[in-house]
């Protein structure tokens, strides 16, 4: 009998990686209607900016936000004259952005249902695509990849083991082997690791994330 410890996943745990050990990730149902109640007025996220400065002025071209929540990421490119398309599952989705703006396109879909995007310039997910199962997520991910065009971007934050809801069997978290694996192609311009204890909507955690923004030569 092997007593190699496992992941989640499967894949047999690293030294000194505890994601056979960390707690799961517990949400009761009204988890993110509450969370995005909170998220309108925040500072847009660090990588978005990142990546909005990197791109350059919308100027009508196509954004995607998967995970979207509240919005705040949407919003603010739409004001930088993006044509945007927002994903997210949660029916308080966009609370933070005008509905009657024509450059918007919502869609209330869950990750596992999404088969197809628009061709897009700039595919954001904000701390979002780790919330589906490994095998719904290598999906979308292939998805992702042929929808951003030639000279767009991908700006992703990714779980990785070391993260304290690792033990979430329905989640996806990933070693820098593996996230490295999912960028081959891509030219890497921005890749930061968290792997720190901070401050959480359901309270205080190790964060163990990838931030990578990568560019489809
Ligand atoms: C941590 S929040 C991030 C929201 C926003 N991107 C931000 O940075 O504030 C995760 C978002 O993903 C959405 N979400 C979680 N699981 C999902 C799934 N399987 N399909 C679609 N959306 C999902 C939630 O409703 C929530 O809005």
């Amino acid at each position: 009998m092997s007593h190699l410890s496992r992941t989640p996943s499967g894949r047999p745990a690293e030294p000194g990686d505890p994601a056979a050990s960390g707690s799961p990730f517990v949400r009761a149902d009204d988890h993110w209607a509450r969370y995005n109640a909170e998220q309108g007025d925040r500072d847009v996220r660090g990588n978005c900016r990142r990546a909005m400065a990197l791109a350059g002025p919308g100027a009508g071209r196509t954004a995607v936000d998967l995970g979207c929540g509240a919005g705040r990421e949407t919003r603010a490119l739409l004001e930088a004259g993006w044509r945007v398309t927002a994903y997210d599952n949660e029916p308080t989705m966009l609370s933070a952005v005008d509905p009657t703006d024509p450059a918007l396109t919502a869609r209330l879909l869950g990750f596992e249902e999404i088969t197809e995007l628009p061709p897009a310039d700039l595919i954001y997910a904000g701390y979002a695509l780790p919330f589906q199962g490994r095998p719904s997520f290598d999906r979308l991910w292939t998805v992702i990849r042929s929808a951003v065009r030639p000279g767009g971007r991908i700006a992703v934050d990714f779980f990785g083991v070391r993260d304290s809801w690792s033990a979430t069997p329905w989640m996806t978290f990933l070693n820098a082997v593996e996230v490295r694996t999912l960028l081959d192609g891509l030219t890497v311009e921005h890749w930061q690791e968290q792997d720190e204890v901070g401050p959480a909507f359901s309270g205080s955690k190790h964060w163990h994330v990838f931030e990578v923004i990568a560019v489809r030569p």
